[in-house]
């Protein structure tokens, strides 16, 4: 049987989701990907709910152009703040993040939940919902951590300045629940600073904590959903579009784990 060819489209509101790529080759290497950044509208973590339901309407038009069969919201932000509206506009099935970030920490937690995320994720409610969902009696507690978007950005990944700053966040989440077993990393850049965060969170509670990201958790949800229909074609091509010209050539391989090529240029 010929497995469909038509690619998987991904997109976030910059290069931040390449994370989410970088999970997605490792689990499905024979799948063609699109992948959009809104960089000339970065950040997302922002802004208010309207203006990123927007913005991520006008990046799933651009990927359903394109004529792929599942679309990936890398996007923590835009799945919080808009994945019913995704849905509804979609015709081919539309994962998010949180969803699949929520899963996967309610199978690793005994019933107290962290998750750090931008402002607008936290605003949304929408991993206190999605674990509700799950596991009624959890417990949630989260918390915007607003500086560390531009410190994986930087690279600075590592190091004195990585360590106060996330010292002074888990410090402040702990505080709201000390129980906290599982710390959910809700935001594509996290990923980046998930041994500075790992080792801070188990310093901060005095135990080890248990640390999930949404990239590897929407990865294994792709697998899912095609079920059998995934390609195993031996060179699986990745196209990378952005909105405005930005620092890709630096950025690209610290998210993705390689070097994604010159990106193609767009206006949606
Ligand atoms: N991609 C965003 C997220 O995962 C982080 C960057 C932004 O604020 O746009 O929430």
């Amino acid at each position: 049987m010929m497995s469909d060819r038509r690619p998987i489209g991904v997109f976030d509101s910059g290069v931040g989701g390449l994370t989410v790529v970088r999970a997605l080759r490792r689990a499905l290497p024979g799948e063609d990907i699109i992948y959009l950044g809104d960089t000339a509208r970065v950040p997302y973590g922002t802004k208010s709910p309207r203006t990123v339901e927007r913005y991520s309407l006008a990046c799933l038009r651009f990927l359903l152009d394109r004529n792929v069969r599942l679309a990936l919201v890398a996007c923590n932000t835009a799945s919080a703040n808009a994945l019913p509206a995704l849905e509804e506009a979609s015709p081919v099935p539309v994962i998010g993040a949180v969803v699949p970030g929520a899963e996967s920490a309610v199978a690793a937690s005994r019933g107290h939940i962290g998750v750090i995320g931008t402002l607008a994720t936290v605003r949304s409610g929408a991993y206190e919902a999605a674990i509700a969902a799950l596991a009624p009696d959890s417990k949630v507690s989260t918390l915007a951590c607003s500086l560390l978007v531009p410190l994986a950005e930087e690279g600075w990944t590592e190091g004195e300045v990585a360590e106060a700053v996330a010292q002074r966040y888990l410090t402040e989440l702990f505080e709201a629940d000390p129980d906290i077993d599982t710390l959910v990393l809700g935001c594509t850049h996290y990923p980046l600073l998930a041994g500075v965060l790992t080792r801070v969170a188990a310093r901060v509670a005095g135990r080890e904590i248990a640390v999930v990201d949404s990239a590897s958790a929407m990865a294994r949800a792709a697998t899912l959903a095609l079920g059998d229909d995934h390609s195993t074609a031996p060179s699986a091509q990745l196209r990378c579009f952005v909105t405005d010209a930005t620092r890709l050539d630096v950025l690209g391989p610290r998210f993705l784990g390689e070097d994604p090529g010159a990106p193609e240029l767009v206006d949606l």
